[in-house]
């Protein structure tokens, strides 16, 4: 049930204040006295290139594709919180398994004595993974499914080098973040702690023949030292700026991979969970030859924070026998409260009627949105890229200009986040429940905002 006066999600935007207005603006000084300065510091950089103020907005409250502000502002978030929000802001399904888990048990005892609750879901994730008897690690975020892929990788292999892609981005802890292509500025001052063995090779990004065959020698090269054991990439660069990868030249890297007895992880964190409106794990890209291990967050939880990897069976084994004692775990593992929202979230996604409507939503996001606005010249997009609900417009004026489009369709009230390793896109990785009004006030919000800002 939805309260008076509580956010339906289906608004349009309605921004009363100056953004951010004055309540959120009193938060933002309690934030700087507690917040960590890289944060302060990202924000007066922002301001500094674009001459716009980049102080954020404070949400309160947020509902199918509709956050509301500290100070009872509107916005559509054509961000979908990260990609997370993929069904929806505080989809009902996934509050009701919330509450009706909350009622029972917030907390087990992870490894130990699992909850029914986690016992579940690694079935249905095992169930839904591209090879049979597969297996899985739970974890928190993106990086923590990542670190245990790394992990599955090199107890396999034995082998500790990795290959990774320039712009991919798989998380911020050491093991993810020693293979961030995306940027070595978020490298360089952990590197005496990252591992040192990363060859990063171009992306083979799809029709770009000349980067397909330096990604095909980058990751010869790499395999032929003897010291790699896992290829780690994503199927579509996200973060990295919405490039979609070609699919045979994939499924070659991971021929050559096993041929060289590697195993390959495909970072599906932000395209898997139908984001890429095609399939829970492998975001319908035809590899020719299936990866060894997928990895999924974001959307999984519905909102709560839950990743899992999941292992092809011959990966599994190379765990072993753990001697008495779990050398992967954590506190949290399979918290049941996250395991509940992650099950709710598979009974949608595994409906075909849902899924049918994701796939309805993409198409109704590039044809309604997208492609009118790359399509007018007035615009100044110089590229699209993406798949499904997955996008990036890449804008005349880089950085700068897309910083500045930011602010001004916040102000409008849109939520949209730069991207691209020169960070010159407007990424856009909206819910898949936006109504027609949405998205043509959305489209003639963004062309309007982009004609005028250049
Ligand atoms: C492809 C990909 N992998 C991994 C991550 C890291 O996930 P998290 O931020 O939950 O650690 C992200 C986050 O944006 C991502 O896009």
């Amino acid at each position: 049930m939805i309260a008076d006066g509580a956010l339906r999600g289906d608004e349009l935007p309605s921004v009363g204040t100056e953004v951010p207005g004055p309540r959120a603006r009193r938060w933002v000084e309690r934030l700087a006295q507690s917040e960590c300065p890289a944060l302060t510091a990202r924000r007066r950089r922002r301001a500094e290139l674009s001459g716009t103020e980049h102080d954020p907005i404070v949400w309160t409250e947020a509902r199918g594709a509709c956050v509301r502000d500290a100070d009872d502002n509107i916005y559509v978030d054509f961000t979908a919180g990260f990609g997370v929000a993929m069904l929806g802001h505080s989809r009902p399904s996934v509050i009701a398994a919330i509450q009706r888990q909350s009622g029972r048990m917030v907390h087990a005892l992870g490894d130990v004595f699992p909850s029914d609750r986690k016992i579940e879901l690694e079935e249905r994730l095992s169930a839904a993974a591209p090879w049979p008897n597969a297996k899985v690690i739970l974890g928190l975020s993106g990086a923590d499914g990542i670190e245990a892929a790394l992990k599955s990788a090199v107890l396999a292999t034995r082998r500790a080098g990795v290959i990774a892609f320039e712009g991919g981005y798989h998380g911020l802890a050491h093991g993810p973040l020693a293979a961030c292509g995306y940027s070595a500025r978020f490298r360089q001052p952990f590197a005496g702690q990252l591992n040192a063995d990363v060859a990063f090779v171009s992306y083979p990004a799809k029709g770009d023949r000349a980067a397909i065959e330096a990604s095909r020698q980058g990751v010869a090269r790499a395999l032929a030292t003897g010291r790699m054991g896992t290829v780690l990439v994503e199927p579509v660069l996200g973060r990295g700026g919405v490039v979609e990868g070609d699919g045979e030249a994939l499924g070659r890297i991971v021929q050559m991979a096993h041929a060289a007895g590697a195993v390959v992880i495909a970072d599906e964190i932000y395209t898997g969970s139908f984001r890429c409106a095609d399939g829970w794990c492998l975001s319908g890209l035809s590899w020719s030859e299936l990866p060894d291990i997928v990895v999924l967050g974001k959307a999984l939880g519905g909102g709560l924070p839950i990743s899992a990897c999941l292992l092809r069976d011959e990966v599994a084994v190379a765990w072993g026998d753990p001697d008495g004692e779990a050398v992967h775990t954590s506190t949290f593992l399979g918290n049941p409260l996250a395991c509940s929202a992650a099950l709710a979230v598979m009974d949608e996604l595994e409906d075909p009627t849902v899924r049918a409507s994701v796939r309805a939503q993409a198409e109704a996001f590039w044809s309604d949105v997208i492609e009118p606005v790359a399509g007018d010249d007035r615009c100044g997009v110089l590229g699209v890229g993406g798949r499904g609900l997955l996008v990036g417009l890449r804008l005349d004026g880089g950085l700068r200009r897309v910083l500045a489009v930011m602010r001004a369709m916040l102000e409008r009230g849109y939520v949209v986040l730069p991207g691209g390793v020169k960070g010159d896109q407007l990424t856009f990785t909206p819910p898949a429940v936006l109504t027609d009004a949405q998205r043509a006030h959305g489209r003639e919000t963004l062309r309007a905002v982009l004609c005028e800002v250049r």
